[in-house]
Protein backbone atom coordinates (compact mmCIF):
# COMPACT_ATOMS: atom_id res chain seq x y z
CA UNK A 1 0.00 0.00 0.00
CA UNK A 2 1.50 3.01 -1.04
CA UNK A 3 -0.13 5.69 0.81
CA UNK A 4 0.52 4.96 4.24
CA UNK A 5 4.32 4.63 3.53
CA UNK A 6 3.79 8.38 1.76
CA UNK A 7 2.31 9.71 4.75
CA UNK A 8 5.49 7.82 6.58
CA UNK A 9 7.82 9.45 4.63
CA UNK A 10 6.25 12.89 4.50
CA UNK A 11 5.80 12.50 8.69
CA UNK A 12 9.66 11.56 8.85
CA UNK A 13 10.49 14.98 6.34
CA UNK A 14 8.60 16.65 8.77
CA UNK A 15 10.30 15.92 12.04
CA UNK A 16 13.71 15.94 10.74
CA UNK A 17 13.32 19.38 8.85
CA UNK A 18 14.77 22.38 11.30
CA UNK A 19 11.65 24.40 13.17
CA UNK A 20 11.49 27.94 10.88
CA UNK A 21 10.12 30.14 14.13
CA UNK A 22 7.18 31.50 13.71
CA UNK A 23 7.77 35.22 14.67
CA UNK A 24 8.11 38.26 12.90
CA UNK A 25 10.63 38.94 10.53
CA UNK A 26 14.10 39.50 11.20
CA UNK A 27 15.20 42.73 11.56
CA UNK A 28 17.41 44.33 8.26
CA UNK A 29 20.42 45.58 10.56
CA UNK A 30 22.54 43.45 12.38
CA UNK A 31 25.27 45.13 13.95
CA UNK A 32 27.07 41.95 15.92
CA UNK A 33 29.83 41.14 13.05
CA UNK A 34 29.46 38.45 10.31
CA UNK A 35 31.28 36.10 7.98
CA UNK A 36 28.77 35.00 4.90
CA UNK A 37 29.31 31.12 4.13
CA UNK A 38 27.60 30.16 0.49
CA UNK A 39 25.51 27.05 -0.02
CA UNK A 40 24.32 25.41 -3.02
CA UNK A 41 24.36 21.45 -2.12
CA UNK A 42 24.27 20.72 -5.75
CA UNK A 43 26.92 22.30 -6.51
CA UNK A 44 29.87 20.83 -4.55
CA UNK A 45 32.57 23.16 -5.95
CA UNK A 46 31.49 26.72 -4.32
CA UNK A 47 29.34 24.55 -1.54
CA UNK A 48 30.15 25.65 1.93
CA UNK A 49 32.83 28.20 1.02
CA UNK A 50 33.07 31.24 2.38
CA UNK A 51 32.49 34.98 1.22
CA UNK A 52 35.96 36.25 0.95
CA UNK A 53 37.23 39.99 0.31
CA UNK A 54 39.85 40.65 -2.36
CA UNK A 55 41.57 44.28 -2.69
CA UNK A 56 40.62 45.55 -6.31
CA UNK A 57 42.87 48.24 -5.94
CA UNK A 58 41.39 52.36 -5.11
CA UNK A 59 39.98 51.06 -2.36
CA UNK A 60 37.34 48.64 -3.74
CA UNK A 61 37.04 45.07 -2.55
CA UNK A 62 36.09 42.20 -5.16
CA UNK A 63 34.02 39.79 -3.65
CA UNK A 64 35.40 35.93 -3.87
CA UNK A 65 34.94 32.62 -2.71
CA UNK A 66 37.86 31.32 -0.19
CA UNK A 67 40.10 30.31 -0.72
CA UNK A 68 41.49 34.01 -2.85
CA UNK A 69 41.52 36.97 -0.64
CA UNK A 70 40.61 37.27 3.35
CA UNK A 71 37.83 36.03 5.11
CA UNK A 72 35.42 39.12 6.00
CA UNK A 73 34.20 38.10 8.95
CA UNK A 74 33.72 41.84 10.72
CA UNK A 75 30.55 42.50 8.17
CA UNK A 76 27.13 44.18 9.34
CA UNK A 77 23.67 44.56 7.68
CA UNK A 78 22.49 48.18 7.82
CA UNK A 79 18.82 48.64 6.44
CA UNK A 80 20.05 45.72 4.64
CA UNK A 81 23.10 46.46 3.16
CA UNK A 82 26.28 44.64 3.51
CA UNK A 83 28.97 46.77 5.02
CA UNK A 84 32.41 46.75 6.29
CA UNK A 85 34.38 50.00 7.28
CA UNK A 86 32.76 52.23 5.08
CA UNK A 87 32.58 50.25 2.67
CA UNK A 88 29.16 48.81 1.09
CA UNK A 89 28.07 45.85 -1.18
CA UNK A 90 26.97 47.35 -4.52
CA UNK A 91 25.70 45.65 -7.66
CA UNK A 92 27.66 47.54 -11.07
CA UNK A 93 30.07 46.58 -13.95
CA UNK A 94 31.84 43.85 -15.92
CA UNK A 95 28.18 43.32 -17.04
CA UNK A 96 28.12 40.26 -19.77
CA UNK A 97 25.93 39.80 -22.25
CA UNK A 98 26.45 35.59 -21.96
CA UNK A 99 24.80 34.98 -18.81
CA UNK A 100 23.10 38.09 -18.19
CA UNK A 101 24.64 38.74 -15.08
CA UNK A 102 26.78 41.90 -13.11
CA UNK A 103 29.29 42.10 -10.94
CA UNK A 104 29.00 42.35 -6.82
CA UNK A 105 31.44 44.82 -4.89
CA UNK A 106 32.17 46.23 -2.20
CA UNK A 107 32.70 50.48 -2.47
CA UNK A 108 32.41 53.45 -0.99
CA UNK A 109 31.09 54.73 -3.95
CA UNK A 110 26.99 55.52 -4.91
CA UNK A 111 26.83 52.51 -7.51
CA UNK A 112 23.51 50.54 -7.22
CA UNK A 113 23.15 49.37 -3.77
CA UNK A 114 22.26 45.11 -3.02
CA UNK A 115 19.73 45.03 -0.65
CA UNK A 116 19.67 42.21 1.66
CA UNK A 117 16.59 40.44 4.25
CA UNK A 118 17.56 38.27 6.95
CA UNK A 119 15.20 35.22 6.51
CA UNK A 120 15.44 31.87 8.72
CA UNK A 121 16.39 28.43 6.56
CA UNK A 122 17.79 25.10 7.17
CA UNK A 123 21.28 23.91 6.80
CA UNK A 124 21.70 21.65 3.98
CA UNK A 125 23.87 19.25 5.64
CA UNK A 126 23.15 19.72 9.00
CA UNK A 127 19.52 20.67 9.20
CA UNK A 128 20.61 23.19 11.98
CA UNK A 129 18.43 26.54 11.82
CA UNK A 130 20.64 29.01 10.56
CA UNK A 131 20.16 33.21 8.76
CA UNK A 132 20.39 33.40 5.43
CA UNK A 133 20.33 37.05 3.60
CA UNK A 134 17.57 36.36 0.92
CA UNK A 135 18.28 39.07 -1.75
CA UNK A 136 16.05 41.86 -2.17
CA UNK A 137 17.11 44.30 -4.98
CA UNK A 138 19.08 45.96 -6.46
CA UNK A 139 18.40 50.30 -5.59
CA UNK A 140 19.33 52.82 -7.28
CA UNK A 141 19.12 54.13 -11.01
CA UNK A 142 15.65 53.01 -11.07
CA UNK A 143 15.10 49.95 -8.43
CA UNK A 144 15.10 46.17 -9.88
CA UNK A 145 13.77 44.24 -7.32
CA UNK A 146 14.61 40.16 -7.11
CA UNK A 147 16.94 38.09 -8.77
CA UNK A 148 19.75 36.47 -7.22
CA UNK A 149 23.53 36.12 -6.04
CA UNK A 150 25.46 33.96 -7.80
CA UNK A 151 29.25 33.07 -8.02
CA UNK A 152 31.09 32.16 -11.35
CA UNK A 153 34.76 31.45 -12.01
CA UNK A 154 36.92 34.19 -13.00
CA UNK A 155 40.52 35.04 -13.81
CA UNK A 156 42.98 32.67 -11.70
CA UNK A 157 40.97 30.14 -10.06
CA UNK A 158 38.94 32.44 -8.42
CA UNK A 159 34.99 32.17 -8.03
CA UNK A 160 33.29 35.92 -8.46
CA UNK A 161 30.38 36.91 -7.10
CA UNK A 162 27.47 38.33 -9.35
CA UNK A 163 24.09 39.38 -9.79
CA UNK A 164 21.74 37.89 -12.15
CA UNK A 165 18.37 39.85 -13.14
CA UNK A 166 14.43 38.15 -12.31
CA UNK A 167 13.66 35.69 -14.79
CA UNK A 168 17.41 35.77 -16.26
CA UNK A 169 16.65 34.17 -19.59
CA UNK A 170 20.44 33.82 -20.51
CA UNK A 171 23.15 30.78 -18.97
CA UNK A 172 26.70 30.21 -19.65
CA UNK A 173 26.95 26.39 -19.57
CA UNK A 174 30.89 26.77 -20.23
CA UNK A 175 31.71 29.22 -17.05
CA UNK A 176 28.13 28.90 -14.88
CA UNK A 177 27.17 31.31 -12.39
CA UNK A 178 25.78 28.76 -9.66
CA UNK A 179 22.98 30.23 -7.53
CA UNK A 180 23.83 30.31 -4.15
CA UNK A 181 22.04 31.12 -0.76
CA UNK A 182 24.53 33.67 1.61
CA UNK A 183 24.33 32.02 5.36
CA UNK A 184 25.48 34.59 8.12
CA UNK A 185 28.46 32.22 9.71
CA UNK A 186 30.21 33.44 13.04
CA UNK A 187 32.31 30.55 13.51
CA UNK A 188 36.21 31.10 14.35
CA UNK A 189 37.87 32.83 11.08
CA UNK A 190 39.90 29.99 9.03
CA UNK A 191 43.30 31.47 9.35
CA UNK A 192 44.67 33.67 7.26
CA UNK A 193 45.74 32.12 4.16
CA UNK A 194 49.83 32.57 3.30
CA UNK A 195 51.21 36.05 1.49
CA UNK A 196 51.67 33.88 -1.89
CA UNK A 197 47.96 32.39 -1.27
CA UNK A 198 46.66 36.00 -0.77
CA UNK A 199 45.54 39.13 -2.40
CA UNK A 200 46.95 42.45 -3.60
CA UNK A 201 46.34 43.43 -7.19
CA UNK A 202 49.10 42.47 -9.29
CA UNK A 203 50.65 45.94 -10.91
CA UNK A 204 53.06 45.30 -13.51
CA UNK A 205 56.56 46.27 -13.21
CA UNK A 206 56.86 49.08 -15.61
CA UNK A 207 60.04 49.16 -17.82
CA UNK A 208 62.21 52.14 -19.43
CA UNK A 209 61.59 55.06 -19.16
CA UNK A 210 58.26 55.62 -17.50
CA UNK A 211 59.82 53.09 -14.47
CA UNK A 212 58.06 52.96 -11.43
CA UNK A 213 59.77 56.03 -9.79
CA UNK A 214 58.84 58.06 -12.91
CA UNK A 215 56.52 60.67 -12.40
CA UNK A 216 53.69 60.04 -15.45
CA UNK A 217 53.40 62.74 -17.97
CA UNK A 218 50.43 64.97 -16.93
CA UNK A 219 48.04 62.84 -19.16
CA UNK A 220 48.35 59.82 -21.41
CA UNK A 221 48.25 61.03 -25.14
CA UNK A 222 45.60 58.37 -26.52
CA UNK A 223 44.90 60.73 -29.83
CA UNK A 224 46.32 57.15 -32.23
CA UNK A 225 43.12 55.73 -30.49
CA UNK A 226 40.93 58.42 -32.32
CA UNK A 227 40.61 60.31 -28.45
CA UNK A 228 41.59 63.32 -27.06
CA UNK A 229 42.16 64.58 -23.83
CA UNK A 230 39.76 67.10 -22.45
CA UNK A 231 40.46 67.17 -18.64
CA UNK A 232 40.51 65.98 -14.76
CA UNK A 233 36.38 65.99 -14.95
CA UNK A 234 35.13 66.08 -10.83
CA UNK A 235 32.87 62.79 -10.51
CA UNK A 236 29.52 62.90 -8.42
CA UNK A 237 30.15 63.13 -4.62
CA UNK A 238 32.67 65.70 -2.56
CA UNK A 239 34.40 66.87 -5.81
CA UNK A 240 31.46 67.53 -8.11
CA UNK A 241 28.58 69.53 -7.59
CA UNK A 242 26.17 67.90 -5.39
CA UNK A 243 24.08 66.25 -7.74
CA UNK A 244 24.07 62.66 -7.91
CA UNK A 245 24.77 61.57 -10.72
CA UNK A 246 27.60 60.26 -12.30
CA UNK A 247 29.12 62.06 -14.84
CA UNK A 248 29.55 59.19 -17.96
CA UNK A 249 26.32 57.43 -17.11
CA UNK A 250 26.35 54.65 -19.94
CA UNK A 251 28.13 52.18 -19.42
CA UNK A 252 31.34 50.63 -16.55
CA UNK A 253 33.58 48.55 -17.46
CA UNK A 254 36.40 47.56 -14.88
CA UNK A 255 39.65 46.07 -14.92
CA UNK A 256 42.54 45.54 -12.66
CA UNK A 257 44.34 45.79 -15.28
CA UNK A 258 43.06 48.90 -16.96
CA UNK A 259 44.78 51.43 -19.30
CA UNK A 260 43.38 54.61 -21.17
CA UNK A 261 43.85 52.70 -24.00
CA UNK A 262 42.00 50.00 -23.33
CA UNK A 263 39.20 52.59 -21.56
CA UNK A 264 39.11 54.94 -25.19
CA UNK A 265 39.04 51.31 -26.87
CA UNK A 266 36.22 49.88 -25.04
CA UNK A 267 34.11 52.93 -25.10
CA UNK A 268 35.05 53.70 -28.59
CA UNK A 269 33.88 50.69 -29.77
CA UNK A 270 30.29 50.65 -28.16
CA UNK A 271 30.39 53.51 -30.40
CA UNK A 272 30.50 56.02 -27.10
CA UNK A 273 31.32 59.71 -27.38
CA UNK A 274 33.40 59.92 -24.59
CA UNK A 275 35.59 57.97 -21.87
CA UNK A 276 36.63 58.70 -18.70
CA UNK A 277 39.34 56.37 -16.46
CA UNK A 278 38.71 56.45 -12.67
CA UNK A 279 39.80 55.84 -9.84
CA UNK A 280 42.79 53.49 -11.43
CA UNK A 281 40.23 50.47 -12.78
CA UNK A 282 37.20 51.93 -13.79
CA UNK A 283 36.70 53.20 -17.24
CA UNK A 284 33.06 55.22 -17.72
CA UNK A 285 31.58 55.64 -20.92
CA UNK A 286 29.09 58.28 -22.31
CA UNK A 287 27.87 60.69 -24.80
CA UNK A 288 27.30 64.08 -22.61
CA UNK A 289 28.22 64.91 -19.46
CA UNK A 290 26.76 67.76 -17.06
CA UNK A 291 28.14 71.09 -17.88
CA UNK A 292 29.13 71.86 -14.02
CA UNK A 293 31.50 69.08 -14.54
CA UNK A 294 33.36 70.65 -17.12
CA UNK A 295 37.05 70.24 -16.37
CA UNK A 296 39.20 73.22 -15.90
CA UNK A 297 41.95 74.06 -18.11
CA UNK A 298 45.07 74.75 -15.84
CA UNK A 299 48.09 72.28 -14.25
CA UNK A 300 46.48 72.70 -10.85
CA UNK A 301 42.96 71.70 -12.73
CA UNK A 302 44.93 68.10 -13.48
CA UNK A 303 45.63 67.26 -9.21
CA UNK A 304 42.82 65.33 -8.35
CA UNK A 305 43.17 62.91 -11.47
CA UNK A 306 46.40 60.77 -9.10
CA UNK A 307 45.68 57.55 -9.80
CA UNK A 308 48.39 55.56 -11.57
CA UNK A 309 46.17 52.89 -14.01
CA UNK A 310 46.32 49.42 -12.73
CA UNK A 311 47.67 48.05 -16.27
CA UNK A 312 50.26 50.79 -16.72
CA UNK A 313 51.70 53.15 -13.60
CA UNK A 314 53.23 55.21 -15.89
CA UNK A 315 49.96 56.82 -16.65
CA UNK A 316 46.70 58.69 -14.32
CA UNK A 317 43.78 56.90 -14.56
CA UNK A 318 41.74 59.46 -12.87
CA UNK A 319 41.66 59.39 -9.13
CA UNK A 320 38.72 59.56 -5.97
CA UNK A 321 35.83 61.13 -7.55
CA UNK A 322 37.69 62.43 -10.77
CA UNK A 323 38.24 61.22 -14.01
CA UNK A 324 40.42 61.71 -16.83
CA UNK A 325 37.89 62.32 -19.47
CA UNK A 326 38.81 61.70 -22.84
CA UNK A 327 36.66 62.86 -26.09
CA UNK A 328 35.44 60.99 -29.24
CA UNK A 329 37.61 62.81 -32.20
CA UNK A 330 35.22 63.67 -34.86
CA UNK A 331 36.09 61.75 -38.94
CA UNK A 332 37.44 64.74 -40.66
CA UNK A 333 38.51 66.62 -37.79
CA UNK A 334 42.25 66.70 -35.86
CA UNK A 335 42.31 65.32 -33.18
CA UNK A 336 44.26 67.46 -30.53
CA UNK A 337 44.62 67.44 -26.58
CA UNK A 338 43.77 69.88 -24.21
CA UNK A 339 45.97 72.41 -23.49
CA UNK A 340 47.01 73.37 -20.00
CA UNK A 341 48.20 76.45 -18.56
CA UNK A 342 50.12 77.24 -15.31
CA UNK A 343 47.90 77.61 -12.31
CA UNK A 344 47.60 81.06 -10.94
CA UNK A 345 49.71 81.68 -8.57
CA UNK A 346 47.66 82.07 -4.36
CA UNK A 347 48.87 84.08 -1.57
C1 LIG B 1 18.61 39.90 -18.95
O1 LIG B 1 17.58 39.59 -18.03
C2 LIG B 1 16.39 40.35 -18.14
C3 LIG B 1 15.39 39.82 -17.17
O2 LIG B 1 15.59 40.28 -15.91
C4 LIG B 1 15.80 40.27 -19.55
O3 LIG B 1 14.72 41.15 -19.65
C5 LIG B 1 16.87 40.62 -20.56
O4 LIG B 1 16.35 40.41 -21.85
C6 LIG B 1 18.09 39.74 -20.35
N1 LIG B 1 19.11 40.10 -21.33
C7 LIG B 1 19.85 39.18 -21.96
C8 LIG B 1 20.87 39.70 -22.90
O5 LIG B 1 19.72 37.98 -21.80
Amino acid sequence: MQRPFLSALMAAVAVSACEIPDEPPLSDTITEGFGIVVQNPEWPIVHNRYMNLYESGGGDQHLYLSPAGAYAFDLVLTGGIIEQDGLFAVINGEYLITDNTTKLFMTERADPMAIFQPVYGCNPDTDELQVELEFVERRGDGDLPGGHICVRSAAGERHEFRWSPPENPAWDDERPCIPVSLVIDRSEPPPIPTPSGSSSIIIPTPTGPSGPTATPDIFADVTSEGFAFVGCAPEEGPAGDGIPTRTLNGELYADDELTNELCVQYCGSRGYAYAGSEYGRECWCGNSYPPTRQPGNTLADLAGCNMRCGGDDGQWCGGGGWMNLYEACGENEPCVNAEFLPAAKRH
